[in-house]
């Protein structure tokens, strides 16, 4: 049996990043496919250049499913560092449920929007409220990890800082 880890991977902690900039691009960058999926919807022919920016979303959506499933592979197999010393039992609980709950977001992000992409199911504004859902849990998630490093000064931070 592999010990629990004191520290993430390096993979880990890439991949961490790589998600954190895709969804950044996602959120800032929807527009074209929103245009693409409202002409449909209208019966008219989408623009050129928003079909390709479109794909460009379903591109790096698709990537961030790719690094999610790396990650959780990556965790089933080798674990995460338990939380910080002189964490409590509540605050370990609720850092927890927002990794787990950030990992159900994201795959429901995906999952809504290759369904309202291929057309199978029209989830668009559930895939917004998820988005809406992510964002608030994403900008919770990084101020508590901010907050544990000035504040506290647990190295909470620190750990998902690449070494290089
Ligand atoms: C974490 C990953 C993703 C994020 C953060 C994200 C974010 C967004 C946002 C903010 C919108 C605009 C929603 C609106 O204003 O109504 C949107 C629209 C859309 N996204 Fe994504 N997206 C992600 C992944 C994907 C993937 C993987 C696909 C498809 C393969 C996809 C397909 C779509 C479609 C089809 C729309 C238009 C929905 C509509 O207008 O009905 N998204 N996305
Ligand atoms: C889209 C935005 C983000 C998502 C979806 C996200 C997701 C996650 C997830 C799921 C974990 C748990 C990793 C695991 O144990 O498997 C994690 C850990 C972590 N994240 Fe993020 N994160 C985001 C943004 C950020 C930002 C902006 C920061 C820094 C300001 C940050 C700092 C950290 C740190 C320090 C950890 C390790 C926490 C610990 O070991 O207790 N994250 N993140």
């Amino acid at each position: 049996m592999i010990p629990a880890p004191t520290a993430y991977r390096p993979a880990q902690i890439w991949l961490h990043w790589i998600v954190v900039l895709g969804v950044i691009l996602q959120i800032g960058f929807h527009d074209a496919i929103v245009a693409v999926i409202g002409a449909l919807e209208a019966g008219q022919a989408p623009a050129a250049a928003d079909v390709t920016w479109a794909w460009v979303h379903v591109g790096v959506g698709s990537t961030i499913l790719v690094a999610v499933i790396a990650r959780l592979a990556l965790r089933w197999r080798f674990g995460a560092p338990g939380h910080a010393p002189d964490t409590s039992a509540l605050q370990a609980r609720i850092a927890s449920t927002m990794h787990g709950a950030l990992y159900v977001l994201l795959l429901a992000m995906v999952a809504t929007g290759m369904l309202t992409w291929s057309a199978i199911a029209p989830l668009g504004g559930v895939h917004f409220g998820i988005n809406v859902a992510l964002f608030f849990a994403a900008l919770a998630h990084a101020l508590a990890a901010v907050f544990n490093q000035v504040v506290r000064r647990d190295g909470t931070l620190m750990r998902m800082v690449p070494r290089f």
